[in-house]
């Protein structure tokens, strides 16, 4: 069967259904730009992150993990251009009030924006600076606002002079962090792809200013990487260059990591020479020294910065648009989901052929614990024909379906303690004692 294109409205619905994302505060009728992951979604959310955390920060000797404060004293956002700079053009229809990102839509032939909905002429851009702004303590005036902060990046300069001060690292040596951070997006779309509440996975490298070019490139392939462990095909991942105007304030050279996603080529994924845009403005706005006895060269410096960012929802909606698929298998078609072993919420589901035998039952239960000791996330399904349970297991992406019957418990005896295997992608099965199920676990997440 001929592989139809994968749509954006056949990931939501999957997603809804089987518990991976659900819109935020559904039962109010949502919220606008967040979302609530499920216990699939947020098994699928951390397997992507713990990748990035072993692959970044524990199988490295030059990177540190932190996790710092969502709020941080307000002068760190004036500091780094946040408060002056991060905004979006915004422009709004006079008829029907609907807000757009001016940079979103195309000028008519006479080189006016007009709006989707009604084509009224919209209002000239005006800036719209989009961090969250709230209050802090009980006082209600300007001194007390804080802001949610719009990027992760923030929370690791003001701790460079901490992991200086407790780890003497040398250069190059860099800062990690996962968490969230908010933005208030004039037009949130695209289910996870743009949010106003999202998660960051981010680095940030300190090097000397002549390695930086090294650095760059060597995080580029890093992240290339990165990208096929969680499955994400080569060909659908692309770098662009971009363009001198069109960077962030505090960047040098970017390149947006692009996926094809259903809806198109888009930003996955950025990579940035931040200079040292960053550590200079926290120093002279907090008046302490962010420089750095470089023990090599016994010189004082400020370090570059090389600026690897993932989104987390960007990086998982590409995980899943990579990995749906919809196909015939014994006659009946099937959608399910291709997800590499080691990102699958659930890496095995085991099975008693008959619910009703409890000697197939016990000795099933006894399997599971034994595959267990491989991964916790093993599932247990006796609902229903065995055909059903695989098509479940298949759909939320379970790499591997394993399976008890008589056999198992000895009434062939020569096949006694050995369980049927089957595997997702082709519906193959194949006869494998309990040890080798485990091992071929074991080895799909290796
Ligand atoms: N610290 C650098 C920084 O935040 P960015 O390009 O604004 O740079 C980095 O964001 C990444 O965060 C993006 O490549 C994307 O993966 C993710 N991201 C940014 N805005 C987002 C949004 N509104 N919704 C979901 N993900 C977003």
């Amino acid at each position: 069967m001929e592989q139809k294109p994968v749509s954006l409205e056949d990931i939501v619905s999957l997603s809804k259904r089987r518990g991976f994302i659900y819109p935020g505060s559904e039962i109010y009728g949502g919220l606008a730009g967040t979302f609530d992951y499920g216990p699939l979604g947020v098994a699928l959310k951390k397997n992507i992150e713990n990748l990035w955390w072993r692959r970044f920060v524990e199988e490295r000797d030059d990177m540190y993990g932190v996790d710092a404060a969502i709020l941080m004293n307000p002068k760190a956002w004036e500091a780094s251009g946040h408060v002056a700079g991060f905004s979006d053009p915004l422009v709004e229809c006079p008829k029907c009030n609907s807000r757009y990102r001016a940079d979103h839509l195309q000028e008519d032939s006479n080189g006016l924006l007009r709006c989707p909905k009604d084509n009224e002429i919209l209002s000239a851009p005006r800036q719209f600076n989009m961090m969250f702004a709230t209050k802090i303590g009980a006082t209600q005036d300007d001194s007390a606002t804080v802001y949610l902060r719009p990027e992760t990046a923030g929370g690791m300069f003001v701790n460079f002079k901490n992991v200086v001060d407790s780890f003497h690292p040398k250069l190059p040596f860099g800062l990690a962090q996962i968490g969230k951070a908010f933005r208030n997006e004039i037009a949130p779309r695209d289910f996870i792809f743009r949010v106003r509440e999202l998660e960051q996975m981010e680095i940030e490298y300190f090097v000397r200013p002549s390695e930086w070019e090294a650095a760059f490139e060597a995080w580029r392939v890093s992240m290339h990487e990165y990208a096929k462990e969680i499955g994400l095909p080569t060909e659908n991942v692309h770098e662009l260059e971009v363009a001198d105007g069109d960077r962030a304030h505090y960047s040098k050279r970017t390149i947006d990591f692009e996926f094809d996603y259903p809806f198109g080529r888009k930003e996955l994924w950025g990579l940035a020479y931040r200079t040292d845009f960053d550590l200079s403005a926290h120093q002279e706005a907090s008046s302490q020294s962010l420089a750095y006895m470089d023990e090599e060269s016994k010189e004082k410096l400020v370090p570059h910065v090389i600026e690897p960012s993932f989104g987390v929802g960007r990086t998982m909606l590409a995980v899943l648009a990579s990995a749906y698929r919809e196909d015939e298998l014994g006659g009946e078609t099937r959608s399910y989901l291709a997800l590499s072993p080691k990102v699958a919420p659930i890496k095995a589901m085991v099975s008693p052929l008959l619910k009703n035998k409890p000697e197939l039952v016990e000795k099933a239960k006894i399997v599971r614990q034994e595959l267990q000791k491989v991964h916790p996330a093993i599932a247990w399904d006796d609902n229903g024909n065995i055909g059903k349970r695989y098509r479940r297991q298949d759909e939320i992406g379970t790499p591997f379906c394993i399976t008890v019957d008589f056999d198992t418990l000895g009434e062939t005896p020569e096949l006694k303690d050995t369980v049927t295997l089957r595997h997702r992608d082709s519906g193959e099965q194949e006869r494998l004692s309990i040890a080798e199920a485990a091992e071929r676990i074991r080895q799909a997440i290796a």
